[in-house]
């Protein structure tokens, strides 16, 4: 029977760029959607952009742009890159929509008539500069347990302590460097323990994987608390009705941003939205998300539609976390990779092969090997399914005028690779993505196997075996096509081209039992070619380039979730160490292939260096020639790809074109050292 499936991905926020680590779950779930789609379900892959929110505020703020205009410029860019690695939404749309606004009201006042929604005054942390309440995250002090410096308003990273923002010793806004007051304000708060009976019931109902429902059991342990669904005045989001200057916090209307991007592509498309949306509706709806945001997918989501009438989800798949080499992605390292970087030197297939082979239906996390990525992608897809067409297209082109014969040589191999379809179908099904690329590389190798075997091209140079050589390749051709049917959720590109190379329309799981036979194929070109070293060094260079353009013009530290936390602290010694010293600025160039990258020669009195400074948006070399900036001396040297980088130069200020560099006139000179 056809199923019905509405599905989505979590919603990216509008305020950075995708990276490797999101690119798990676009992956994962585009995956899962083809391979519906290629079982002849009716499956929608709905998503948006998640534009809420005082972070986005400020950085478009900080931009010198509106939130409008920012939202917009991040979810042309967002969307290019999904496309660019083959991810096929249905739908890609904002919170920041009619749709979305019409929605969340519906949803809050449904559940307000309810009795669902109450309100309570509260007091906070309020920048009295900036005239805004500002978020734990935005506060910083000293730690009320430790006395370390510069902490967090909810916890203190240097020894762990939790605590709430009032409690912190000399606490700063991390917006305006004002010391923040405590002021009241009332605030909306969605009763989350009215609906803990039914949530008990239903996260233990099989919607959930089961390390997820074991989580959700210490949480209901700890008391379902009410949760506060309201911000104050400036806040970029949707006012809430009858609530003037009161805005829906951003994880209010986020998740109703699924439904709503549905909506959108209903209206346009004519699929039924009330059919799948009616609260005994047989349709499904199945969410992928991260396993960071499972507290607000598994308790507030589906007791927020509950209290609307709505249907619940069928379905929460939570994915682990990535880490590169084994480590938490690091900009340092260069392996906080965004896709754009990566997209910039190799095949985006590559990727989504990789993070097939790597994963599975539970949420542990998983791990971008750059050598295993690199060799995995070389043996199995290069070097096992691609050669298995390359070794047999060339005969069937030259000497049978590229048409397959009658018969197979051997059916029995070719039944024992179409029995394979349900076992697969069903791995995929289940998100057991690891193993099902496992089970196709075994097939792969038996095809191989049978080729050595079979040594056409031996039989090829002897009289009267043209048969024979005819037959051999024919199967070789059709053990590859069923290889690459099953491969085409992953790999949909490539799959793609093996099509019209094999002359086929688009292949369908339905398709995959009947081989082809008497039938004219088309000239074979290389449909993936090795990964080279160098490619994975150049993502790695690129990647700690942008990260150092990206601090130069970094808006304030706290404003941004995705600018990496300030490093561990250091003692006075380690201080010491740094050589600071005055340089002259020699000779400032553009570096041939690089986006944010200026050379610089610096004139630190008794010698030059040689530094790749990230400040190219901000200034033409001619004009920094001739001036005096602070650089660090004795940084290791570090080889980049555009050539050796013998320190850094500090620059300060907002961002932009406004980073300035030193520009002393009170008698420094060059070498002078500066602390
Ligand atoms: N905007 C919210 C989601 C709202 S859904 C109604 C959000 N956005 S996010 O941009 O931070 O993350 C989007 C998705 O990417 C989340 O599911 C998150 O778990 C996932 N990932 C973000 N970084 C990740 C890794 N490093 N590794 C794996 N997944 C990661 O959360
Ligand atoms: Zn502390």
């Amino acid at each position: 029977m056809q199923r019905k499936i509405l599905v989505t991905s979590a919603l990216p926020y509008a305020n950075g760029s995708i990276h490797l680590g999101h690119l798990v779950e676009y992956i994962q779930t585009d995956i899962w959607v083809r391979f519906q789609k290629m079982r002849g379900n009716e499956c929608h892959y709905i998503c948006a952009d998640d534009a809420h929110g005082t972070p986005i505020m400020l950085r478009a703020e900080s931009q010198g742009i509106t939130p409008a205009e920012l939202i917009a410029n991040v979810k042309q860019e967002h969307e290019t890159d999904f496309a660019d690695f083959n991810i096929a939404f249905d739908n890609f749309h904002s919170t920041h929509s009619d749709e979305n606004k019409a929605l969340a009201s519906q949803i809050y006042l449904a559940n307000k008539k309810a009795g669902h929604i109450t309100t309570r005054t509260i007091s906070q942390a309020y920048d009295p500069e900036k005239e805004m309440f500002l978020p734990d995250r935005f506060i910083r002090g000293e730690c009320p347990k430790c006395g370390a410096a510069d902490q967090y308003g909810d916890n203190c990273e240097a020894c762990g302590a939790t605590y709430e923002p009032t409690d912190l010793k000399n606490p700063v806004s991390a917006i305006s460097g004002a010391t923040p007051i405590t002021k009241d304000s009332e605030h909306h708060f969605f009763t989350l323990g009215d609906f803990e009976e039914s949530l008990k019931t239903w996260t233990r109902g099989g919607h959930l994987q089961s390390e997820v429902s074991h989580k959700l059991d210490e949480w209901f342990e700890g008391g379902l608390r009410d949760w506060d669904i309201s911000r104050d005045a400036p806040y970029f989001g949707f006012e809430i009705p009858d609530a003037p200057n009161k805005f829906f916090y951003v994880w209010l209307d986020a998740p109703i941003g699924y439904l709503a991007s549905f909506k959108n592509y209903c209206d346009r498309t004519g699929v039924d939205f009330d059919e799948y949306m009616n609260v005994d509706s047989t349709t499904e709806m199945v969410h992928f998300i991260g396993k960071d945001i499972i507290y607000f997918h598994a308790l507030f989501w589906p007791a927020m539609l509950q209290g609307a009438g709505f249907r619940l989800p069928n379905s929460i798949f939570a994915h682990g976390f990535l880490t590169v080499d084994g480590k938490k992605m690091s900009k340092s390292r260069g392996t906080f990779i965004k896709a754009r970087t990566y997209l910039d030197h190799l095949n985006p297939e590559y990727l989504r092969y990789y993070y097939a082979a790597k994963l599975s239906s539970g949420i542990d996390d998983i791990d971008l090997n750059l050598e295993d990525f690199q060799s995995r992608i070389n043996s199995d897809l290069v070097g096992k399914v691609v050669n298995i067409a390359s070794r047999c297209a060339g005969f069937i082109k030259k000497r049978f005028d590229g048409k397959l014969s009658s018969s197979l040589s051997e059916p029995a191999l070719f039944d024992d690779f179409v029995a394979q379809a349900d076992a697969i179908a069903e791995k995929m099904e289940n998100r057991e993505f690891g193993h099902a690329m496992r089970e196709i590389m075994a097939l792969a190798d038996k095809a191989n196997q049978y080729i050595d075997e079979m040594k056409p091209w031996a039989l090829a140079k002897e009289e009267g075996k043209d048969k024979q050589v005819h037959d051999i390749c024919t199967m070789g051709i059709n053990l590859f096509r069923v290889l690459v049917a099953y491969l085409k959720p992953v790999l949909p590109e490539t799959v793609s081209q093996a099509e019209a190379f094999l002359n086929i329309e688009p292949m369908q799981w339905s398709d995959i039992g009947s081989p082809l036979l008497s039938h004219e194929i088309n000239k074979f070109k290389p449909l993936m070619t090795r990964i080279e070293s160098d490619k994975i060094t150049a993502i790695l260079d690129d990647s700690k380039e942008s990260m150092q353009a990206e601090k130069a013009v970094a808006p304030k530290k706290a404003a941004s979730s995705d600018i990496e936390d300030i490093a561990d602290e250091i003692s006075f010694d380690d201080f010491a160490k740094i050589d600071l010293r005055i340089a002259k600025i020699a000779n400032a160039e553009h570096v041939e292939g690089a986006k944010k990258l200026l050379k610089l020669t610096l004139d630190i009195g008794n010698g030059e260096k040689q530094v790749f400074a990230g400040i190219k948006s901000a200034y033409e070399p001619e004009d920094l020639i001739g001036k005096l900036t602070v650089m660090v001396a004795n940084l290791a040297p570090r080889k980049m790809r555009f050539g050796l980088s013998e320190g850094m130069v500090l620059a300060a200020g907002p961002g932009g074109k406004d980073l300035f560099i030193l520009n002393p006139d009170d008698g420094a000179t060059p070498g002078m050292r500066v602390k």
